[in-house]
């Protein structure tokens, strides 16, 4: 399907980025990443082709790769020596599978969509980059997370400060909710007293923002601890596209992140080494 179909253009008129419409919507989406670290656009895509969306992604689930394991919310530090209560001792699980971009047909609307150069310019001016590139990387440039009954992605910090693009394109019967605490931790201060609350269910500073199928999300989520609950019982695996950018053209993955994907290790990630 052609990406000027998919997406809701008289909402969203990101085919004419120069124009007033167009840039007041940049403005806002820009403020909201900058105050609440998460822009949403809801109905972003269209009915219509938000239900071809599910169904290229209903086909492609099952060629998944699955990971499970448990992980350390601060995954860029080194978190030896802490005291087991210690936000930085604590582990949480991530239970999901990523479809890669090699898995998708080559009339796939998802591609079409990530692959949309006014889609990309859109996005550029929103995050306030001086350039934005699709990735060159044959696995990890666009695909889809799947998670099925009991899949999740536990508390975690981003590791790079930059902004995250997804499309939800499915969600579950049951949970699969995502959840974030904008702007929790800073380099100057990690604030582990209330995170800690966060930990244990006790915070008010947890915000589970009204996401249905077809939202766009631009989201920052190196200071902003964020999470997907668990997904219950379930007919149907949430579904959401994730699409990958640099401001260098050309950008490929190592060969170590993309053996965390086909061959992932079940054994807990602690972040790196003392
Ligand atoms: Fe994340």
């Amino acid at each position: 399907m052609d990406p000027t179909q998919l997406v809701d253009l008289d909402r969203y008129p990101i085919d004419q980025t120069d124009g007033a419409a167009c840039q007041a919507l940049i403005t806002a989406c820009r403020r909201d990443v900058e105050t609440q670290s998460i822009c949403t656009l809801p109905g972003f895509v269209r009915p219509d082709a938000l239900e071809a969306l599910q169904a290229e992604a209903q086909v492609l689930a099952p060629t998944a790769c699955h990971m499970d394991n448990m992980r350390t919310p601060y995954g860029w530090m080194c978190n030896a020596g802490f005291e087991p209560d210690h936000p930085r001792s604590q582990v949480f699980r991530n239970r999901s599978g990523l479809v890669l971009s090699g898995e998708f047909p080559t009339n796939s609307s998802l591609e079409s969509f990530y692959r949309w150069d006014q889609l990309t310019e859109f996005l550029r001016q929103v995050i306030g980059a001086k350039t934005l590139y699709n990735t060159a990387c044959p696995h990890l440039s666009f695909n889809i997370g799947v998670e099925d009954e009991d899949g999740q992605f536990g508390w975690h910090f981003d590791t790079n400060d930059g902004c995250a693009i997804s499309l939800l394109i499915q969600q579950p019967d049951e949970g699969g909710h995502f959840e974030y605490t904008p702007f929790i931790r800073s380099n100057e201060d990690e604030n582990y007293a209330v995170i800690s609350r966060v930990f244990a269910g006790e915070s008010e500073r947890v915000t589970r923002p009204e996401m249905a199928p077809g939202t766009l999300t631009v989201f920052r989520g190196h200071r902003s601890l964020h999470r997907v609950t668990p997904v219950g019982r379930t007919a149907r695996p949430r579904l959401i596209g994730l699409f990958g950018y640099d401001q260098n053209p050309g950008m490929v993955y190592p060969e170590s992140t993309i053996r965390d994907f086909t061959n992932p290790s079940s054994e807990p990630y602690l972040g790196l080494p003392a």
